[in-house]
């Protein structure tokens, strides 16, 4: 493990290295001496919150995502809806957005993290960072072998941008070239785009998505269409219920065979026909080289976890602030009070 643990670390240096060039980079190190309890910490608040439900593993999984989709991994998507001292929106929190309202969710588990971490080493660990290790250690809490190593050194945005939310997360509508180009706005490509879609593995999707979008697809299997439309979200499905401000949806697996384990499904799934979302089955209905990763990854495990974490570093990679950039968040909901701002590390 030990072993593993180091070539795979090197490897992943060399990779992210070559692939950056020059800049600043973040290093695996950055914790070591100022809050080596980063990773105790962390692990500990995510097994716990992954035990009393196994769907946060998936929901922390995605926030680095949806983090580093939008302006660099900056923390910027954990920021609520701020005002000015005389009460005027300075900025809308990016969780309204499109592609995060009713959806994305695990902000407690990120709360309680930094709540531990502030009392272990106050001002040190920045939001960004949380995410990045969260997510690692969720994946790894559901079945993700082994344990890559996460870099650090990330800083905390001032601000979040729900238009740049709404502009840069994929939608689930989109088609493969869309998709690519969405990827490639962030410097990732079409390998990295197949790895991380594999986080679909695991986590749910409302039942609303799969009636508007998914059975008008005609990439899927007919029988697997009506299975969809009777049975897995029978019509009605695609309605929530609830008050206004706290509307309860209905909601399936995104793999449905074994949707809380971490392993190669998904792709089997997209071998079938069987994808969920249609930018899922996209991946493999498109001709091209995209064909080849899904089937590489179906039938080879270490290969899709080993493009998964590189894949996962080379995302935390996206554009991050370093050195005076940014901050060190207190409470990843709110910038820092304007005469407290943290100063460099
Ligand atoms: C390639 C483009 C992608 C699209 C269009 C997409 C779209 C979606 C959609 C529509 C959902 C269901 C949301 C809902 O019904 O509320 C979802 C869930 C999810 N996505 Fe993606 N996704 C993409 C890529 C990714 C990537 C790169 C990751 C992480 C590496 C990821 C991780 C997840 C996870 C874990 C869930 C389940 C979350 C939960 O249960 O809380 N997705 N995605
Ligand atoms: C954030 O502010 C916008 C604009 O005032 C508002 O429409 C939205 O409901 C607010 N979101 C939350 C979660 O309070
Ligand atoms: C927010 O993002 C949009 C879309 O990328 C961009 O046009 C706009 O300038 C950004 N706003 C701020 C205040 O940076
Ligand atoms: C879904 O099933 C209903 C009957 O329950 C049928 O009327 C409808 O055409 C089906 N939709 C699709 C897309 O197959
Ligand atoms: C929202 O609704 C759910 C399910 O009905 C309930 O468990 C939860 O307490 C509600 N939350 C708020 C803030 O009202």
């Amino acid at each position: 493990m030990g072993g593993l643990m180091v070539g795979l670390c090197v490897m992943v240096t060399l990779l992210v290295m070559s692939s950056i060039g020059g800049e600043a980079a973040l290093t695996t190190n950055f914790y070591d001496d100022s809050c080596p309890q980063i990773y105790s910490i962390v692990k500990g608040e995510v097994q716990k919150a992954v035990a009393k439900e196994a769907r946060m593993a998936a929901s922390l999984v995605r926030l680095h995502f949806h983090d580093c989709f939008v302006n660099g991994c900056d923390g910027s998507l954990l920021l609520d809806n701020t005002t000015d001292s005389d009460g005027s929106l300075l900025f809308e929190t990016e969780k309204d957005s499109l592609a995060n309202i009713n959806s994305v969710r695990g902000f407690e588990v990120i709360d309680a993290i930094k709540a531990a971490l502030e009392d272990a080493c106050p001002q040190t660990v920045s939001c960004a960072d949380i995410l990045a290790v969260a997510s690692r250690d969720a994946a790894v809490a559901v079945g993700l072998v082994p344990k890559y190593p996460v870099f650090f050194g990330r800083r905390d945005s001032l601000t979040a941008n729900i238009t740049a939310a709404d502009q840069f997360l994929p939608a689930p509508f989109f088609t493969y070239a869309e998709l690519k180009q969405n990827f490639a706005n962030v410097g990732l490509n079409e390998l990295d785009l197949v790895a991380l879609s594999g986080a679909h593995t695991i986590g749910r999707v409302k039942c609303a998505i799969i009636r508007k979008f998914s059975l008008p697809d005609t990439d899927i299997n007919s029988g697997f269409r009506d299975f969809l439309n009777t049975t897995i979200c029978p019509p009605g499905s695609e309605n929530p219920t609830g008050p206004i401000n706290n509307l309860t949806f209905v909601l399936t697996d995104l793999d449905l065979g074994t949707p809380d384990t971490f392993d190669t499904n998904y792709y089997k799934n997209l071998r079938k026909d069987e994808g969920m979302i249609p930018s899922d089955q996209t991946l493999q209905s498109t001709l091209g080289i995209n064909q080849a990763f899904v089937a590489d990854f179906a039938f080879n495990k270490r290969k899709f976890f080993l493009q998964f974490a590189i894949s996962t570093i080379r995302m935390g990679n996206i554009s991050p602030l370093e050195g005076d950039d940014g901050e060190i968040r207190l409470n990843c909901r709110k910038p820092n009070p304007t005469d407290s701002r943290i100063a460099t590390q």
